[in-house]
Order: structure tokens, then C-alpha cells, then sequence
């Protein structure tokens, strides 16, 4: 299906517009999903430097798209790319401009995307009230973090819906987008194998981390201050746990979805005080070395001149208050600076009650199911087998492996399939209001606890797996992180 649309990306000059977006709408467009129909307006205080065609020419070189850039395409697209110069806190005769530019004859959807700080949400969406280009054919989509906690992103949800029905409004994640995410909900659902296993009757615990190898270099704007906790664990790592914990939606559309997520948010266990003390980590990454060389630590990547208590690693148990999940722990964790790049989710089974063998008993491991969602899409399942080449009853360790990537899928990327989903309308795959403002009810009481408790984040070498109190997380529950157990990728 090629889709026709219009497209104001606010911050159309800004890193995750150059990084993200439009390298994922030329691939769209190479790849036949976006019509050459369709306009794409960057928006941007001051107007870009050069023409347009050398611009993107640029953006590409950077940030490479995940198909080849060859001369006609760029110039094509290039064409359907337009500079609009708009300030984002008042009206005058640039937003004219826009209004102007965005006319349009027929009932094409037109999607405004918010590539900005969410202090800006509210202004820019009054302006696009004002202005008229919030009617029925419009959407608005919303990048995280939406606000720093409950109250800010409270007051940006009903300043956003003075201008926008909440069936207008996409507040995005990323990381819902991603091939593998959809995976999960398939691999659920359309299984019985696994739908009869997934519950504390037969799961030990779940690990879900998103593990990143590079630092915060150039994003001091939005890093200092912000944290691995909102920037992460409020968005991703939840929603990631909501989509592995959620009960079966009776429909795979966007309200079922949607309230069975919620549902586990609500389940969630309030976290203080001490508890917070005992079961979460943070931590802040502090010169080291990664991939062989030496790399600077946070403070030097920002170019602090003060001490920062900003954490950019968060290790965390967490208890899901419901019959399937009672007694189960969801180890959560993600990082800036670790040795590796990776987003996985380990559901670690029961060991079995019996080892009906005396030589079986010691080295019997646990079953696991591996769900890695990048850099590739891979599903792993560890079992016990017979060890052929032992002489006695010695069991070894297996890994069944599917590779579920596909060799003929073009790989289009989360943000170009959710700005075809929003320019469709459908919500399915974004966060709704409620879900957004009880993720922050759960983090703020512990950024609170953190805030007036004084105490300084951990530290942790860059290109380790982040401080010891993480590890002992584990260790203490007589658990392991499962890159400790395995030692090596899965599938490798
Ligand atoms: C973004 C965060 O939402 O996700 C970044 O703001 C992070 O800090 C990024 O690096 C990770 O996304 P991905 O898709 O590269 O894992």
C-alpha cells in the first residue's frame, strides 16, 4: 500500500528528525510506501543551511537510511520536501505561511509531528488550534518523554486536547514499533504453547534490558536532567513489560491493546522508601574503555563543569499484583556505555521439581525462552538434552535458534511504520493518556525518593555492565543476569 500524506515535522533540523525521521521516510519512499505525493514540511526557527537536496544529502551521509541513496531518488525526494521558517510560541505571518502551504483539495491525512521538547507541545498545539490545522483530517503525533513526571505530563495531555481529540492524538514509543514488539504480541497470541506456560505457575522471573554501547555525547540539552529513568524505563522498558504481561486483548485493536496494558500498569507494586533503596539501582558511567579505546566518562562527554547526580543506568525488580504474575520478579535494566547493544527479554522457567537421575541434579539448567528484539530479531529457546559424548547419564545444555527476520523483508524501521499507522489513524501501536500518566505515578515515587534522599547516583566504568549493586540484585535473589550466565550472544 503507498501512502499519500502530508507531514509538518516540528524540529525538522533537529537530531531525532536528522537521525531518525527522515532517513525512515526516503527508505519508505524507495521502497514504494510513501508516494511521491506526499509533502513533508521541516520546520525550523532559523531555515536550514543550503538547498534542501544538499541538506538531506548530508542527513544521509550521516545517518545512513536503511536502503541505498542514489541520485534520482534524493532528488525526487528532495522535491517533496519543503523549509518552513515558524517560530513555536507565537503566531504571525510564518504560521499564515503554513496554513497556506498545507491547503490542500483533497481529505489526505495531514500528521503533525512533534520532534520537540515537550515544554514546546502546548504552545506549538494552541498555534495549530488557532491556526486551523487541527481539523478532522489532522493528527498529532507526541515524542517521549511526555513531560519529566505525572503533574507536567498531566497538564501537556489536556493542553493537547484543547486542540486535539484523543482519537487525534498518537503519543509515540518507538520502541511499539519495532518488528520484533509486533513479534511478541504474534508469538503470544496465535500460540497456545506459550499463552499455557507464561504465568508464575510455571516462570521463574523475566529480564528485560535494553543495553546501549554509546554515550550521551551531544544531548546534553535533554540528557542532563532527564536520566536514564524518564528517558527509558518510563517509556520503553514498561511498555515492553506491559506488552510481555498484559492478559490476552479479546481483540488486536488499539482499545483492547491498550487496556490490557493499563491494566498492568495499575498492577504494578507502588515501590519506597527502603524498598526503592533495596530494589533499585542507578548509576552514572564513568571513564573506561569500549571497543578498545578509551572513552570519556558522563561528565566529560556534557562537558559538566559540575557534578551531575544524573543516572544513566537503571537496574530495578519489579512485582506485577495480579494471578498470573503474584511472586514472579521482572528485573528491569538499561544503560548507557555497557559493553554491547542489545534489547532482549529472558523468561526464565521453573527448574524442574525432580531430577529423576543422580547425575542429572547438578548440572541442570533452568529452561529460557530469549525474545531479542535488536540488533536482530530472534527468538532462542534453551533446553536440556542428552551429552552424546559423556560417558555417564550427563545432560548438556541446547539452544533451540529461529533467525525471524526474513531474508525478502525490507527492513523499514519503528518510525516510518508508525507514521504510516498514524497517517491511517490507527492507535494500535501508540500509548494512550492513561497509560502515559500511570507510568509516571510509578517512576516519580521513586525519582522522589532519589531527589530528597540526597544521595548521589553509583558509578560504573564505560564498557562494563554497570556498577555492582546490579549484579547484586540478582546475586542476592541467588539469580543471574542472563549475559552472566550465558557468556555470549544468543544465536552466535
Ligand atoms: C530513545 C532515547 O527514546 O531511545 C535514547 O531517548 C535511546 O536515549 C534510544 O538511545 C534507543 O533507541 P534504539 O531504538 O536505538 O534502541
Amino acid at each position: 500500500m503507498v501512502d499519500v500524506f502530508d507531514l509538518v515535522i516540528f524540529g525538522g533540523g533537529g537530531d531525532l528528525s536528522r537521525r531518525k525521521l527522515l532517513p525512515a521516510l526516503f527508505a519508505g519512499f524507495v521502497a514504494g510506501r510513501v508516494s511521491a505525493d506526499s509533502r513533508i514540511y521541516l520546520t525550523s526557527r532559523s531555515g536550514l543551511k543550503g538547498s534542501v537536496h544538499d541538506w538531506l544529502k548530508d542527513v544521509f551521509d550521516e545517518s545512513q537510511p536503511a536502503c541505498d541513496v542514489s541520485k534520482d531518488d534524493l532528488k525526487t525526494f528532495s522535491d517533496m520536501v519543503s523549509v518552513v521558517e515558524l517560530g513555536l510560541t507565537k503566531g504571525g505571518e510564518d504560521w499564515e505561511g503554513l496554513k497556506a502551504a498545507l491547503a490542500c483539495e483533497d481529505d489526505r491525512p495531514l500528521v503533525h509531528f512533534l520532534a520537540i521538547p515537550p515544554g514546546l507541545f502546548t504552545s506549538t498545539c494552541e498555534l495549530l488550534g488557532q491556526y486551523g490545522l487541527n481539523g478532522k483530517r489532522a493528527r498529532v503525533v507526541l515524542e517521549k518523554p511526555l513531560g519529566h513526571d505525572l503533574a507536567s505530563a498531566q497538564a501537556i495531555n489536556t493542553d493537547v486536547g484543547r486542540a486535539f481529540g484523543e482519537d487525534q492524538t498518537f503519543r509515540i514509543d518507538h520502541y511499539l514499533g519495532k518488528e520484533a514488539v509486533q513479534n511478541l504480541l504474534a508469538l503470544r497470541f496465535s500460540n497456545i504453547l506459550f499463552e499455557e506456560l507464561w504465568s508464575g505457575r510455571t516462570i521463574d522471573h523475566i529480564q528485560i534490558t535494553i543495553a546501549e554501547d554509546q554515550g550521551v555525547q551531544g544531548r546534553a540539552g535533554f540528557y542532563e536532567g532527564t536520566g536514564a529513568m524518564r528517558d527509558m524505563v518510563q517509556n520503553h522498558l514498561l511498555q515492553l513489560l506491559c506488552l510481555v504481561a498484559m492478559e490476552p486483548p479479546a481483540r488486536l485493536d488499539a482499545d483492547s491493546i491498550r487496556d490490557e496494558k493499563l491494566k498492568v500498569l495499575k498492577s504494578l507494586k507502588p515501590l519506597s522508601g527502603a524498598e526503592i533503596d533495596r530494589n533499585v539501582v542507578r548509576a552514572q558511567y564513568q571513564s573506561g574503555a569500549m571497543h578498545g579505546s578509551a572513552v570519556g566518562s558522563y561528565a566529560e562527554d556534557l562537558e559538566l563543569e559540575q557534578p551531575s547526580s544524573t543516572e544513566t543506568f537503571v537496574a530495578l525488580k519489579a512485582h506485577i499484583e495480579n494471578w498470573r504474575w503474584a511472586g514472579v520478579p521482572f528485573y528491569l535494566r538499561t544503560g548507557k556505555r555497557l559493553p554491547d547493544r542489545f534489547a532482549e527479554i529472558v523468561i526464565q522457567f521453573k527448574p524442574v521439581p525432580h531430577a529423576p537421575h543422580p547425575n542429572w541434579g547438578s548440572n541442570l539448567s533452568p529452561n529460557r525462552f530469549i525474545i531479542r528484539l535488536q540488533p536482530e530479531d530472534h527468538l532462542a529457546l534453551r533446553m536440556m538434552v542428552k551429552n552424546h559424548s559423556a560417558k555417564s547419564e550427563a545432560l548438556k545444555e541446547v539452544e533451540m535458534n529461529l533467525d525471524v527476520t526474513g531474508d525478502d523483508v525490507i527492513r523499514l524501521g519503528p518510525y516510518l511504520r508508525l507514521i504510516l499507522d498514524a497517517a491511517r489513524g490507527d492507535q494500535s501501536l501508540f500509548v494512550h493518556r492513561d497509560e502515559v500518566e500511570h507510568a509516571w505515578r510509578w517512576v516519580d515515587r521513586i525519582i522522589e525518593h532519589w531527589d530528597s534522599s540526597g544521595e548521589p547516583p553509583e558509578s560504573y566504568q564505560a564498557g562494563t555492565w554497570g556498577p555492582y549493586e546490579a549484579h547484586d540484585l540478582m546475586t542476592r535473589d541467588r539469580r543471574e543476569w542472563f549475559h552472566e550466565t550465558s557468556g555470549r550472544k544468543v544465536g552466535k
